[in-house]
């Protein structure tokens, strides 16, 4: 009987939890889609460090490493991206936001600098592992394009 009593709060309990934690996220789905967009480019960051950190000397080059990374980047960039941009979700909605509505406004504009960030870490893949020069020069347009949308998109303090 006491089993049964404690195993019902249990229940009980997790779903007040679940449930609470579903409803806030049917409140505010913008603020999730930023979140989740954040994700998105903090796993992006995740590939490119040790790539970077090669380029710039801060870590000795690494052929596996640098293959690897880059096939990483590759499989990020095509994942659906319309899921991670919705309209709204940008900086005139939340301060956790550093996305500028301009980057909604002018339209196609994100969507052309994310497939020239995939057609770069495309050509980043092949020679990533060849040695650090072929690679620190198919590497220069990957952050060349970060820099490009960051520039023109992000809300810089
Ligand atoms: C097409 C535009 C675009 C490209 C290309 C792009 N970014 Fe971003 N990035 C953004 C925007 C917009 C944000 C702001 C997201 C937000 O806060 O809503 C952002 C945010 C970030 C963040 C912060 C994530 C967080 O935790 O808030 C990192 C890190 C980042 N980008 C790294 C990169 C790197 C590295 C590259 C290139 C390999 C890259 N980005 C390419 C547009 C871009």
């Amino acid at each position: 009987m006491k089993i049964t009593k404690l195993a019902t709060l249990a229940a009980l309990a997790l779903s007040v939890t679940f449930g609470s934690a579903h409803a806030q996220e049917r409140k505010d789905p913008l603020l999730s889609n930023i979140e989740q967009r954040q994700a998105f480019f903090k796993l992006v960051a995740l590939y490119y460090g040790p790539l970077n950190a090669m380029n710039k000397g801060d870590m000795p080059y690494d052929a596996a490493a640098a293959s690897a990374a880059a096939a990483n980047l590759a499989l990020l960039v095509q994942l659906d991206q319309a899921a991670l941009w919705k309209a709204g979700a940008d900086r005139s909605f939340s301060e956790a936001s550093t996305t500028l509505p301009k980057a909604f406004e002018d339209a196609g504009a994100i969507d052309k600098g994310l497939e020239s960030l995939a057609a770069a870490v495309a050509a980043l893949v092949p020679v990533a592992g060849d040695g650090l020069e072929p690679m620190k020069a198919a590497f220069a347009p990957v952050g060349g394009t970060c820099k490009d949308c960051h520039d023109a998109y992000r809300f810089k303090e």
